[in-house]
């Protein structure tokens, strides 16, 4: 139901006008004074009171005053109609709650808009009309205007500029017209992504089936005969927007749920990378010579990854892979891992068991069975020699030779306890020489020409 406005004036020309204006969206009813307005208040309580300030009798300043000591109606809106609007008196009115202060002689839209904004009155739907035939256009508009905001225009070309600015929620569209034909003017808005949704409704006097044929084929929803039925026409708008909401709110509710998974997605996968970046700090922490080593290798490995034109999610997958490589080394001693001199035989057994214990303790996240890849055979060798499984060549998976290669380059591009981090020059000619045997070859030709890429060995701990 339309909100109501009671509008109290003594300008018979300014209550035209006001009522004008808002009838379309609003029940408006008018009083010529002030009593007259507050014995209508009483009897119709409406939602909002646009009062004139300056009227003979009874002010619009006392009608206030009255209507806010009077219990009955005393919570009303009340928006205030002047043409000379001096300080104290809107200060008296602010305090007595008038919302807002519109000026006469009134501009239609902005009287409008004003109102709007402190009666917010349901949106109606607005129909664009096209037709040649005036006569068509003026039938159309009484029967459609109470109930619609009716645009109309004279030809297919009309339609088109009009539908530049704005989207109607729906369009009853001539078939047969001079100029672009009803058809052509559909055609072109099935090309536009914001229009082509907007449902079309033709209008015709076409009888004939294969009329009817092309209407649909050409994406219509409906078509009205010629001359209208009021009835008819009113039945099929109404039902055709009906469906047209439904389908939008629908289609709202699914862009919602759509939004919301994805942000919840992206809070599980930030999640799942803070963690696993966690657990790496943790593995790292274990030695200061170690510091920040799964993060450098799981970079390398990426970036290898990328250059071997892998896809985006390999590329992703083996950055998390390479994180958790030395997962292992939780499981290592700390007096071990921190020994200054050398290993002994014992010593060095424990150490090389690192890989077996990372890829026990990452055999359950089921969730991504490639995490434990990298954490098995990092210290595999292409030519066989490494461990644990003694592997050779592509027997090793690729995702683990690509993150050996990353972390002997780490290894060799870190400070140690007993040197600094080796010359670019000696780091890339310990790759040159691991090509085949430690090293896959064509991972090694890749990390080779990162080296070279990096003229000032930015590249390192
Ligand atoms: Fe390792």
């Amino acid at each position: 139901m339309a909100k109501k406005i009671l509008v109290i004036d003594d300008e018979t020309l300014n209550l035209k006008m006001a009522e004008h204006i808002l009838k379309n969206n609003y029940d408006v009813i008018c009083a010529k004074s002030g009593a007259e307005g507050l014995k209508l208040l009483q009897q119709s309580e409406p939602d909002l009171v646009l009062l004139d300030l300056d009227m003979p009798h009874m002010s619009g300043l006392e009608v206030l005053e009255r209507i806010r000591s009077d219990a009955a109606v005393a919570d009303v809106k009340v928006v205030i109609l002047t043409a000379q609007n001096t300080k104290t008196r809107s200060m008296e009115l602010i305090k007595l709650g008038a919302l807002d202060f519109i000026s006469k002689p009134f501009i239609p839209t902005e009287l409008l808009e004003r109102v709007r904004k402190v009666l917010p009155a349901p949106e109606r739907d607005r129909i664009l009309v096209v037709d040649d035939d005036r006569m068509n256009l003026v039938i159309a508009r009484d029967l459609l205007e109470s109930q619609y905001d009716v645009t109309c225009v004279l030809s297919g070309e009309e339609a088109l500029e009009y539908l530049r600015e704005d989207t109607p929620s729906m369009i009853l569209l001539d078939l047969h017209m001079p100029g672009m034909s009803g058809l052509e003017v559909l055609e072109k808005l099935q090309t536009i992504d914001r229009l082509k949704s907007i449902p079309v409704i033709f209008l015709t006097a076409d009888t004939q089936k294969q009329t009817e044929v092309e209407i649909f084929r050409a994406g219509a929803m409906d078509y009205i005969q010629k001359p209208f039925t009021a009835e008819v026409v009113l039945h099929r708008v109404g039902r055709i927007l009906e469906l047209y909401h439904y389908q939008q709110s629908l289609q709202q509710e699914v862009d919602k749920k759509t939004a919301e998974l994805v942000e919840s997605n992206r809070r599980i996968t930030n999640l799942s990378t803070q963690t696993m970046m966690a657990l790496a700090s943790a593995i790292d922490a274990k030695d200061k010579y170690t510091n920040g080593h799964s993060l450098r290798v799981a970079s390398y490995s990426r970036e290898l990854a990328r250059r071997m034109n892998k896809s985006p999610e390999e590329v992703n997958n083996i950055y998390y892979i390479g994180l958790m490589h030395d997962i292992g080394k939780i499981g290592i001693p700390n007096e071990i891992i921190t020994k200054p001199g050398k290993l002994t035989e014992e010593e060095f057994a424990i150490i090389r068991s690192h890989p077996a214990i990372g890829s026990e303790i990452l055999k359950n996240i089921s969730e991504m069975p490639d995490i434990s890849i990298g954490a098995r055979w990092h210290h595999e060798r292409y030519d066989g020699k490494g461990y644990p499984d003694g592997l050779r060549g592509e027997e090793i998976s690729e995702i683990a030779r690509i993150i050996s290669v990353a972390d002997a380059y780490d290894a060799m591009t870190s400070r140690r306890s007993y040197r600094d981090m080796l010359p670019q020059s000696v780091v890339k000619t310990e790759i040159e020489k691991g090509k085949g045997t430690q090293f896959d070859p064509v991972i090694a030709d890749c990390m080779i020409e990162m080296i070279e890429e990096d003229r000032d060995y930015q590249m390192h701990e």
